[in-house]
């Protein structure tokens, strides 16, 4: 069977989502994109031999669906997609808040849906790697990760998007619309969180888009991870994460971004590293290199299993993010209660 796929919105990550399903084992065929931006719709569809058309009508077309809109129209399209029947793949954030996403978990499960979030970082080589190592029980336990994530603000370069200036369109800023990625890998990666604490700015004047947080997080296990988010204005940097996890007996360093290079030392062991190919070699090697979410989801679809990550599991992120903007709209205040959907 080929997978039919429609795309509800043409822009930035849509371009990713096609380069990773070209690489994709599974029969699959994009027939339709739908884009209130006609210009972007038809470009899109023509490059893929698919058909520029309204959502209604897409929806009637396809097996499974794409939803790469701005995020405010995610729990629409999501709802539309989940009575129709579609398979839905999801960008992040799923929705502005974890009260709004978890409205969409019940929607896509009650429908019975085949359901996927776009939370990268668990499927991106380097976090692969770093997360391997510190699994690793020579490595002891996690004590502390110091984690920063950069890029300069996304209304210029290569997203030129205005609509992330918008807290009506995005939600909030950067912790929301970038860092609920490194939140949702240091919860899955380390357990869960006890305690949250943020600070925020916006320096850009857009009115509660942060372009800076820097944020602590407590887990059960004992670990303390220091998480700063960053939207500057140096254009030639793009994406860009550096991350120290500090264990036991055991120092990783990821610099880059979702390739590496990732560089460790065990205790009485020399320093050893893998760059951008020879990351994908070294999980080859161990058999521990994750499938792309979009290769993932195809197998899921043609397979009728579900699809990981699921919205539901992307709700712990959104928990503890609103948990950090609580905190950062209450001075920095220590927030216990992280799992509580607001
Ligand atoms: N997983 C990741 O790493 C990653 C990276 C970038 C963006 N994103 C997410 O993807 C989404 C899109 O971001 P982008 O960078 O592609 O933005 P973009 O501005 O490049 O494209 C968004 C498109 O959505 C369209 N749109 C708006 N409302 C729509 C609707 N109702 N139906 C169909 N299309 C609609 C817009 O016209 C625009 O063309 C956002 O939620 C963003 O947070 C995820």
């Amino acid at each position: 069977m080929t997978i039919r796929i429609g795309f509800l919105g043409a822009g930035f990550i849509s371009a990713m989502h096609t380069w990773q399903l070209s690489k994709a084992t599974v029969d699959h065929k994009i027939v339709a994109v739908s884009d209130p931006d006609a210009a972007r719709a038809t470009t899109m569809a023509e490059a893929h031999d698919a058909v520029a058309c309204p959502e209604d009508e897409l929806l009637d077309m396809v097996d499974a669906v794409f939803i790469t809109s701005w995020t405010v129209a995610h729990e629409d399209l999501v709802n539309k997609a989940a009575a129709k029947g579609v398979a839905i793949f999801c960008e992040k954030p799923l929705a502005f808040d974890a009260a709004a996403a978890t409205r969409m978990v019940e929607t896509v499960e009650k429908a019975a849906v085949i359901n996927q979030v776009g939370l990268v970082l668990r499927t991106s080589p380097a976090f692969a790697v770093v997360r391997q190592l510190i699994a690793d029980p020579r490595a002891g336990r996690t004590l502390a990760v110091v984690f920063r994530d950069d890029q300069f603000i996304p209304n210029q370069g290569h997203y030129g998007s205005q609509w992330r200036m918008h807290k009506s369109l995005a939600g909030r800023g950067t912790l929301l619309e970038h860092s609920i990625h490194d939140v949702d890998y240091l919860q899955w990666m380390l357990g869960p969180v006890i305690a949250v604490s943020a600070t925020t700015r916006e320096h850009h004047g857009y009115d509660r888009i942060d372009d800076l947080t820097a944020a602590r997080l407590e887990f059960e296990s004992g670990a303390i991870v220091q998480l700063t988010s960053i939207w500057h204005d140096i254009v030639e940097r793009g994406s860009l994460r550096h991350v120290e996890v500090f264990s036991d007996n055991l120092y990783v360093k990821l610099e880059g971004d979702r390739t590496g290079p990732v560089r460790w030392q065990f205790t009485g062991e020399q320093e050893q590293s893998v760059d951008r190919k020879a990351t994908v070699h070294f999980l080859n090697d161990i058999d521990a290199l994750p499938a792309s979410l979009e290769q993932n989801f195809l197998e899921a679809v043609r397979d009728a299993t579900p699809a990981s990550p699921t919205f539901r599991e992307a709700i712990a992120a959104h928990q503890i993010v609103d948990a950090l903007y609580e905190s950062a709209d209450n001075n920095g205040n220590t927030v216990t209660d992280a799992y509580r959907t607001r």
